[in-house]
């Protein structure tokens, strides 16, 4: 390589329309993934006090917003439900009610926008009084086989409501494999499975516990017996391998900022969409540093996101979806 001023590095960044020729990564509405929450009710925009700029709403304005993410281009969109206190059991028995918030949601924005992708959690925390993504014995250990029956047959549900693509977000062992096979069996060949293969036992889903309403029923307990231990990297390989080796066909890593490294060494290693997810207590970091006037907002969400793409993933879920879609 010839040497300075032959070479000088700043030729290529002299001007915005260089700096955009030369550009290895770039970001478009195509890659974000819309996560939002839903309740009962009608026209109900609920903010969530821990979310700046996020809302609980009914199944009417979700089919607004869902109008609005397909005519910017948004891909899909993830529903959360957050249900009432009486509607909770140990089991998370509403999860397998075929008329549940999140199915009636699901027939509703095939109906009124079809051309946009649904994707729903496979998962009991917002269905249980305890906050666990599974059940529980006498001790509360989270039992892992028990707890992947319930998910094949809510996997089910969710099909049968018409969902394109089910997440399963609970971390237990073998529930990919254990999902795929009930859903081929029963006739839905053509559902993805977005697994969160690596997803971590994170602080930084503190807000999202708070908007499905299931923080103050986990308490002080933390799902560390099933979630991965942030110390760790090469395991997040591992899961990966079994879950594709199950039948995924999307995999998802989860917190997403401080994991780039996670989602490289996927990338490198296997050939599969990698997803991130930028997770709520990320999304407050930004909303709150940006109100309190200490960065600009719509540059860090920019940044963050053409980040992920950089670090190999092909497309993220992030809570700011259509403002950054808007933006573009
Ligand atoms: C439920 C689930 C969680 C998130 C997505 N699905 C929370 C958790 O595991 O406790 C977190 C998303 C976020 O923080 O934005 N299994």
């Amino acid at each position: 390589m010839r040497q300075f001023p032959f070479s000088r590095s700043r030729r290529n960044r002299k001007a915005q329309w260089s700096r955009n020729m030369v550009a290895e990564h770039c970001i478009s509405p195509s890659d974000l993934v819309l996560p939002i929450f839903i309740k009962e009710g009608h026209n109900e925009m609920e903010p969530i006090s821990s979310m700046s700029g996020a809302f609980r709403v009914s199944i009417d304005n979700l089919v607004k917003t869902a109008k609005e993410a397909r005519s910017l281009n948004i891909p899909a969109i993830a529903v959360f439900p957050c249900i009432t206190k009486e509607l909770k059991d140990e089991k998370g028995s509403e999860s397998l009610n075929k008329d549940n918030l999140v199915c009636r949601a699901i027939k509703e924005l095939k109906d009124k926008v079809p051309e946009l992708g649904v994707i729903a959690d496979i998962a009991l925390d917002p269905y249980t009084t305890h906050g666990h993504d599974g059940v529980l014995d006498k001790k509360g250990n989270i039992l892992n086989d028990e707890t992947v029956e319930i998910l094949c047959e809510q996997a089910l549900t969710l099909s049968k409501a018409g969902c394109d693509i089910v997440a399963p977000s609970d971390m237990m062992d073998g529930r990919i494999g254990a999902i795929r096979e009930v859903l081929e069996d029963e006739g839905f060949s053509d559902t993805q499975i977005l697994a969160y293969s690596a997803k971590y036992a994170s602080s930084f889903y503190g807000p999202f516990r708070d908007a499905v309403g299931s923080r103050s029923l986990l308490g002080s307990k933390d799902k560390k017996t099933y979630q991965m231990d942030f110390s760790n990297s090469n395991e997040a390989l591992t899961e990966v391998e079994l879950d594709i080796s199950e039948g995924a066909d999307i995999v998802m890593i989860k917190p997403g900022l401080p994991y780039l490294d996670i989602i490289r060494r996927i990338k490198d290693n296997f050939n599969i969409p990698v997803f991130a997810y930028q997770v709520s207590g990320e999304y407050a970091m930004i909303k709150t540093a940006a109100a309190a006037g200490l960065i600009d907002e719509e540059k860090a969400f920019l940044e963050t996101l053409v980040c992920f793409k950089r670090a190999g993933a092909s497309g993220v879920f992030t809570y700011a979806a259509i403002e950054v879609a808007k933006g573009l």
